[in-house]
């Protein structure tokens, strides 16, 4: 295959697989045949309401060893107590404990020692790597690479079939656009392209094409819906939007996962102008059943249920439980209000018995697509448990994706790469050695003996160790006594400065709301002093979401933006700042210039008074403060060459409806070195009946070019894709003029112009 006849495939499987078009993987889900129907209509039959109402609950297992505490602490069920309740059939499926051993005990008594002996599933939260991390999600992201994003949930789901985990919940799959919302972290940004294209390998890689293998674990998109759009980018806050864009924005990366054959899917916590997701049925049965005809079940996000009270939706428990089963969540987390009270609402009538028989049978079709049945000891095998665990394979996966995620935003006179001999390093700030900061948020069973740091990383490859000073400086939101001075003289003694600061990793993650998006004051004090020295400074960033840089950061040499890589955090980092390889990771949220911009998203609708930067500030959009621009967009990146692009060549000024617009470009590498170039196709509609986004990304590929190489990169676009959500809520493409750009970043390229007929 040539590069366009590649770039030409790939376009065209991107196309297929947008937001509005089926999937087109094929994954061997199995549940339709008769037979199988047959088996679990006669269990239906057979159980009583006690016991359906224990299919729909799962609960956290915190009796084991390996159990880890998240979540909200709910009153504790001992041992003995949990074996009582599975042998009553009280219980569908536990979550958030890992070995297999135990997993095993609890299985054989739900096969054995129950009525129906129907087997428990297993899950946890598996978000980027269950033993060996993967970059966070939202860092992972940043590498454009949908290869790598599918094989690194591959491994994930390796590992964690090896400790007993059938059950992933994940990926996430929601679209943030406010980077106060901590949980931005966990997904892909703020693009609803990439993120339907991310969504979908992460799928891939949990499932793999038989959801029945040993190595697969069952995928969780999470949160339905809409659950990024929380206001003031506060968790768990409300939202407000039209439905049209509901289903422009926040739901297609959801069924892009339900077309990658995802089989379940959490309900977020969130409201949706005021009717929560969890007792929503426009949401979770006119659209995910209805409409998409999704056969996999519905799990509640952790006592959501119950939280319906809260929301003032459900006047008590019943009434929450009521709300919920009649909307179409099948499965209750943690709450127990299906336990307690759907077999009285079956019997009062007010539930009718077969919405519980529905939800029952989603419940046992997804048991049966895992093999539960036949094997109900599927990947809870104690041979794998030490043996597929941190890998050869895993490792350097890790340190792959590592390198990949990592997003060099500036990079003045070329200080970056800095060679291993010869130049002293003064290395500095509180994240170059601390292990603890170096995996990000969800990693519920952490390796921090094994996570590299900077300085590990930096040090296992530098030809002397003499070159290399570390100095602390400052604590992560704390100043440190002399912390200053030592880290300032250090910086004297060196070439170069190395300087690594950012966020907590505690930060980000689930309930980290910010309402200042800034590094903490005393590592910024720490930055000033050292950029006083008048050394070099090479930023290195830790951080769970973008950031609003200011003073000595901002007007670094060089910034390099580390989010927290997982497990070989250090060791990327080290291939990068040392130039064994090229960065190419992208930025896929903005940084914007201050916090008070969010939420600040490239993709955002042109007001009546544009400001364009430089103008003047009066009667136009912007803040007193700053223009209405980011200080480093969508799609940004730098790698350590220079990638000329070429103008943009159409393969017509005009399409028909049914017609494909092919759009291609020459990059040119004018640089030295062999990089990966993400290239990005946006488009802009210029007029329609509901304004557009200034740009739209559509498609984007990773192009290895040479120094001194020339390649074509071309892209197909088709009518559908340049369609958007109407407010008949049909999505569909209307004729007129349209703005294309193939560019290096959201902001950058000249744009072409061409009209759909
Ligand atoms: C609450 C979180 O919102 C969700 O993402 C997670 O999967 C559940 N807890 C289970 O741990």
């Amino acid at each position: 295959m040539t590069i366009l006849e590649n770039n030409l495939a790939f376009s065209r499987r991107s196309f297929l697989m947008g937001s509005i078009a089926a999937g087109v993987f094929s994954p061997k889900i199995i549940f339709a045949k008769s037979k199988d129907e047959d088996f679990i209509d006669n269990l239906i039959a057979n159980m009583s309401l006690e016991e359906k109402a224990g299919q729909l609950s799962i609960f956290a297992d915190n009796t084991r060893s390996n159990s880890i505490a998240i979540n909200p602490a709910q009153a504790k069920v001992g041992k003995d107590a949990l074996i009582s309740r599975i042998k009553n059939g009280e219980i569908g499926a536990l979550f958030s404990a890992k070995g297999a051993k135990g997993a095993r005990e609890y299985q054989k008594i739900a096969i054995t020692q129950t009525k129906s002996k129907i087997p428990l599933i297993f899950g946890a939260d598996i978000i980027h790597g269950c033993t060996t991390q993967f970059p966070i999600p939202l860092g992972e992201s940043a590498s454009f690479d949908i290869d790598l994003c599918e094989r690194t949930a591959k491994m994930a789901a390796f590992e964690a079939t090896a400790v007993g985990i059938q059950w992933t919940f994940a990926p996430m799959v929601d679209v943030a656009r406010d980077q106060r919302w901590g949980r931005v972290a966990e997904g892909s940004g703020e693009d609803p392209y990439l993120g339907i294209k991310l969504a979908q390998a992460r799928v891939k890689g949990f499932q793999g094409n038989d959801l029945k293998s040993e190595y697969s674990v069952l995928s969780c998109p999470k949160h339905f819906a809409a659950y990024g759009a929380v206001q003031g980018g506060m968790d768990y806050n409300t939202t407000e939007m039209s439905e049209a864009t509901l289903r422009d924005l926040h739901l297609p990366p959801f069924k892009a996962a339900f077309d990658a054959g995802a089989l379940s899917v959490m309900s977020s916590f969130n409201d949706i102008s005021g009717v929560p997701s969890t007792a929503n049925p426009h949401l979770l049965t006119d659209i995910l059943r209805d409409e998409w005809g999704f056969k996999g079940l519905v799990v509640s996000d952790y006592t959501a249920d119950d939280e319906l009270i809260h929301h003032g939706y459900a006047a008590d428990g019943r009434d929450a439980a009521k709300k919920s089963i009649l909307a179409g969540c099948d499965m209750s987390m943690e709450s127990g209000l299906y336990n307690k009270y759907l077999p009285d609402l079956v019997k009062s009538g007010e539930v009718p018995l077969k919405v519980v028989d529905e939800s029952v049978r989603r419940v046992l079709r997804v048991k049966q697509a895992l093999g539960l049945f036949e094997n109900p000891y599927r990947s809870l095998n104690e041979a794998r448990e030490l043996k597929d665990q941190r890998t050869k394979e895993a490792i350097a996966l890790s340190r792959e994706a590592a390198r990949k995620s990592a997003v060099l935003l500036k990079n003045e006179n070329n200080i970056l790469p800095l060679p291993k001999t010869g130049k002293k390093i003064a290395l500095i700030g509180p994240f170059a050695s601390d292990k603890y900061q170096t995996l990000g948020t969800w990693t519920i069973f952490p390796d921090f003996d094994n996570a590299v740091t900077l300085e590990k990383g930096l040090r296992a490859q530098i030809s002397s160790q003499d070159l290399i000073k570390t100095a602390k400086g400052s604590h992560i939101t704390e100043a440190m006594d002399g912390g200053i001075e030592e880290a300032v003289q250090t910086a004297k003694w060196a070439d170069v400065v190395v300087l690594c600061v950012g966020e907590p990793e505690k930060f980000s993650g689930e309930s980290q709301s910010r309402v200042s998006i800034t590094i903490p004051q005393p590592q910024q004090e720490l930055a000033e002093a050292i950029a006083k020295t008048g050394k070099p400074v090479v930023v290195v960033l830790s951080h769970g979401r973008a950031l609003e840089l200011s003073g000595a950061v901002k007007n670094a040499d060089a910034i390099l933006c580390a989010w927290f890589l997982g497990s070989e955090h250090g060791n990327g980092l080290a291939d990068l700042i040392f130039g064994d390889y090229s960065p190419q990771g992208r930025l896929p949220v903005s940084f914007p210039h201050f916090s008070g911009q969010q939420p600040y998203y490239y993709n955002h609708r042109i007001t009546g008074r544009p400001q364009q930067p430089g103008q003047e500030r009066f009667y136009k959009a912007r803040y007193i403060e700053t223009d209405n621009t980011a200080l480093y967009s969508f799609g940004h990146g730098l790698t350590y060459s220079e990638i000329e692009y070429g103008k943009v060549e159409l393969s017509s000024p005009k399409i028909g409806m049914n017609e494909d617009l092919f759009a291609s470009c020459i990059i040119t590498n004018k640089g030295n070195r062999k990089v990966r170039e993400a290239v990005q196709l946006y488009i802009h509609d210029m007029v329609a009946s509901i304004t557009r986004p200034i740009r739209e990304l559509k498609a984007f590929e990773l192009v290895e070019i040479d120094a001194g190489q020339s390649k074509k990169v071309e892209f197909r676009i088709g009518a559908p894709e340049l369609g958007f959500v109407h407010n008949d809520l049909k999505h569909y493409p209307e004729a007129g003029k349209f703005k294309l750009w193939i560019a290096p970043s959201s902001v950058t390229g000249e744009a072409v112009e061409f009209e759909l007929l």
